[in-house]
């Protein structure tokens, strides 16, 4: 649906990129032209997933958890190392885990605070002031969730999305000046591997949610990877602070305590 050529010799770190939504992204900026850098913590199935997407363009990888700040600068000296430049960061990489709210222990809410704010925004950052400011010119797409009505059963991811979506308000007035869009892609319930981590009863809640979605479907990761692919860029160069909705209407329409109700009825 994209020109072939519309990412050529760009170059795209994705985080989280060794499976599910991180790994069709990688695979579509590749098949667009741009060479990409994947990262995730486990460094086996990251090597695989390499091997897999190189045989698409060039890809290379290592492994980095974003919430350590001194592991991404040592991801952002093999970036430079492998291929002199960044010029688009994807911060996919992200995780949580479904509880009611009054039963999130402190280290659980800290873990989901850690990986899907703080790391979203040392990331950023450690990239910008290596690459974007510099360079005077760079693009940052977050994925986070549908939580515009919250997210009762995941308050923490909630919160944490929340963050993301206000701090890439911030960022992008504050970096405008250096030439650097940030946007954010904000997913309802999508096919991926990340669905696999759900225990059985939340995978036939899942289900019910389907049923109730208006278009009757859950998402697939190419349709947030089409959206990715708009807003990192030049056809959309007037964008910047915004999120786009890939969830069939769900911020809008539905259940918000369908993952609670069955707990507390
Ligand atoms: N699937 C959905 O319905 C859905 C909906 C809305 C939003 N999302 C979000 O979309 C993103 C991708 O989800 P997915 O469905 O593709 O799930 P997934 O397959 O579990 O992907 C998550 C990826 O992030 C990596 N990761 C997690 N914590 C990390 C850390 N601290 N540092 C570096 N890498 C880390 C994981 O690899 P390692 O374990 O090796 O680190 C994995 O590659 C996540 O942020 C997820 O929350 C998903």
């Amino acid at each position: 649906m994209y020109q072939p050529n519309l990412y050529q010799d760009k170059i795209v770190l994705v985080t989280g990129g060794r499976s599910g939504i991180g790994y069709d992204i990688a695979a579509n900026f590749l098949k667009l032209g741009a060479k990409v850098f994947i990262c995730s913590r486990k460094e086996e199935p990251l090597m695989e997933a390499k091997t897999e997407l190189a045989k698409l363009g060039s890809c290379a990888a290592k492994a980095c958890d974003i919430r350590k700040p001194d592991e991404l600068e040592a991801l952002a000296d093999a970036i430079e190392k492998e291929y002199g430049r960044l010029d688009i960061l994807i911060n996919n990489a992200g995780g949580q885990f479904p509880s009611l709210a009054e039963y999130i222990s402190d280290n659980g809410w800290a873990a989901v605070i850690n990986n899907n704010l703080n790391g979203t925004f040392y990331a950023s950052r450690i990239m910008a002031n290596r690459f974007f400011i510099p360079q005077k010119s760079g693009n940052i797409v977050n994925i986070i969730v549908n939580m515009m009505r919250g997210f009762p059963g995941m308050a923490h991811t909630g919160a944490a999305r929340a963050g993301v979506e206000n701090l890439s308000k911030s960022l992008a007035q504050e970096w405008s000046r250096f030439n650097v869009r940030i946007n954010n892609v904000a997913p309802g319930t999508i096919i991926s591997s990340g669905l696999d981590t759900y225990a059985p009863p939340v995978k036939a809640l899942l289900d019910q949610m389907e049923a109730q979605n208006l278009m009757k479907r859950h998402g697939t990761m190419q349709e947030v990877s089409n959206a990715v692919l708009f807003l990192a860029g030049p056809l959309a160069s007037y964008t910047s602070g915004t999120t786009i909705y890939v969830d069939g209407m769900d911020h809008l329409h539905g259940d918000r305590m369908g993952l609670v109700n069955p707990f507390v009825e």
